[in-house]
């Protein structure tokens, strides 16, 4: 029977270890890599190539023989010859196609997300909830080997899918799977980066501060204002600076010399995505006037306060 656990099963047994699962350096489909197949109408589908299965769809079945060992680029015929382009999928196709049961972060939010917050090879980041693990795909793949995302989610039919989704991608000795409520605070200190993807971030922005370095990077993203409000709130009254909010629209074109345009629908609206970095205030020589250039001295003010 053709699943996850047989597969890695079989390849193991074959190679003496697990296959990376997602590759794309080669230049020709090997078994054990994941493909994406592109039909007529954009049809798309991704699988992991294994000797002696097939595909089937209701265009026809493909033996994944026929593919294995063919040139990424190169078309395929099911056995009704309905024809398939066989690519390696992107990081951007296999977050769309992730398996899910809740909202999911997509590669527009994504892509910021990543390089305003530094995220990148060795970095420790935290986030929160893991939901269907589609951020913490992305951010797996950022961090490299050397890195460590610690994902924390309270759920745990949610823990399970971004587990199951993360395996797919072969990314999951990268990430720490954390079973509990973040209001109970996180057990790391000192984290590069974090990241909340829940309804109410603003409840926890002083767990935040005690696992986050000083200096380091958070984001959150939220799809109403008055929610922003509320994190803005938290953010300036446990010293943070640098904060930052803005929201991404992408417009897709038709890629017709002839009649270049606009496509006809866009997606209006995703959420807003907000940024700030924790600093230290009070505990050295300081200047009001940085302070205030960086907006921080109201945050001074509430912090004298306290
Ligand atoms: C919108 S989903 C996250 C989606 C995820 N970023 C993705 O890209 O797939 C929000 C998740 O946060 C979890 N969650 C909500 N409140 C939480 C809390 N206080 N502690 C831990 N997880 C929480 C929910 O169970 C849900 O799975």
């Amino acid at each position: 029977m053709y699943n996850d656990v047989n597969v890695d099963r079989y390849l193991l047994s074959q190679y003496g270890r697990k296959l990376l699962t997602w590759n794309l350096h080669g230049t020709n489909a090997q078994e054990g890599d994941l493909a994406e197949l592109v039909g007529l109408r954009h049809k798309h589908f991704i699988i992991r190539l294994v000797s002696g299965s097939t595909f089937q769809t209701h265009r026809g079945v493909i033996k994944h023989d026929d593919m294995i060992g063919k040139p990424w680029g190169s078309q395929i015929f099911s056995h009704m010859k309905s024809p398939f382009f066989l690519l390696q999928p992107a990081l951007d196709d296999l977050i769309r196609s992730t398996p899910r049961i809740t909202q999911i972060l997509y590669p527009k939010e994504i892509g910021l997300i990543l390089v305003t917050m530094g995220i990148g090879p060795g970095v420790h980041v935290l986030e929160a909830g893991t939901g269907s693990g589609s951020l913490t795909s992305a951010l797996a793949f950022a961090v490299g080997n050397e890195g460590m995302v610690t994902s924390y989610e309270s759920r745990p039919e949610m823990q399970e899918l971004a587990q199951k989704n993360l395996k797919r991608l072969g990314l999951e000795s990268r990430v720490q799977f954390k079973l509990r409520d973040i209001a109970e605070g996180f057990d790391e200190t000192g984290v590069d980066a974090l990241f909340l993807d829940l309804q109410n971030p603003f409840d926890y922005i002083q767990q935040v501060r005690k696992a986050l370095k000083p200096g380091g990077f958070f984001g959150t993203l939220l799809p109403t204002t008055n929610q922003v409000t509320a994190v803005l709130t938290a953010l300036r009254v446990n010293q943070f600076a640098f904060i930052e909010v803005c929201e991404l629209m992408l417009r897709y074109y038709k890629a017709e010399p002839d009649r270049f345009r606009p496509t006809d629908r866009m997606i209006a609206h995703t959420g807003y995505l907000i940024f700030a970095r924790p600093i230290l205030i009070g505990e050295q020589e300081q200047s009001s006037e940085l302070l205030s250039e960086t907006g921080t001295i109201e945050k001074l003010d509430a912090w004298e306060r306290n």
